[in-house]
């Protein structure tokens, strides 16, 4: 279960840590993400006004790299690939099912509870799982819709515990 191994995020500490030793502003973003699951755009306003890094440029970087995302994900981010592979075997579907059973359309955000959050992604690696549902760390392949309901029961028993991020409380500059 994915869990931010900082018990406190302290950006100015962070930022000033990383000019010590030459880090890029990259770095502290990807810590951002790890912490908040998402870039949160005051967040970005502070690490631009600390870094001295015009906010413009933060923007085009988290657009550019797929790995940064600037809609929160909820503590169960669900990743449903549409890859060739799995398109073909019908993730199409499971897609369909998953949007309609938690009320929430790919790409919009997280559920009420924060619980979930949908992806559509291209290929994860597991083309032999085809269809394949990443939910969290957990791969889940030869998904149906019809298996979707209990898949998100199963995730529900596991992610109810894991803490909630806090929204981030930092000055803005
Ligand atoms: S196309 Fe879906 S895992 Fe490769």
């Amino acid at each position: 279960m994915p869990t931010c191994k900082c018990q406190a995020f302290n950006l100015e500490e962070l930022v000033l840590q990383t000019q010590k030793t030459g880090g890029t502003v990259i770095e502290i973003m990807q810590d951002i993400q790890d912490h908040y699951r998402y870039l949160p755009q005051k967040v970005l306003r502070e690490l631009s006004r600390l870094m001295e890094v015009p906010l413009s440029r933060i923007v085009s970087i988290s657009t550019f790299y797929k790995a940064f995302t600037l809609v929160p994900r909820g503590r169960c981010p669900l990743r449903v690939c549409l890859g060739t592979a799995c398109h073909v075997s019908g993730a199409p579907r499971v897609l369909e099912r998953l949007e309609s059973e938690l009320g929430l359309k790919a790409g919009e955000g997280v559920t009420k509870d924060g619980l979930f959050s949908i992806d559509a992604v291209r290929c994860v690696g597991a083309c032999s799982l085809a269809p394949t549902l990443v939910a969290g760390d957990i791969t889940f392949g030869k998904i149906t819709p019809g298996k979707v309901s209990a898949i998100l029961d199963e995730l529900r028993g596991q992610y109810e515990s894991a803490p909630a991020v806090q929204e981030p409380v930092v000055a803005v500059g």
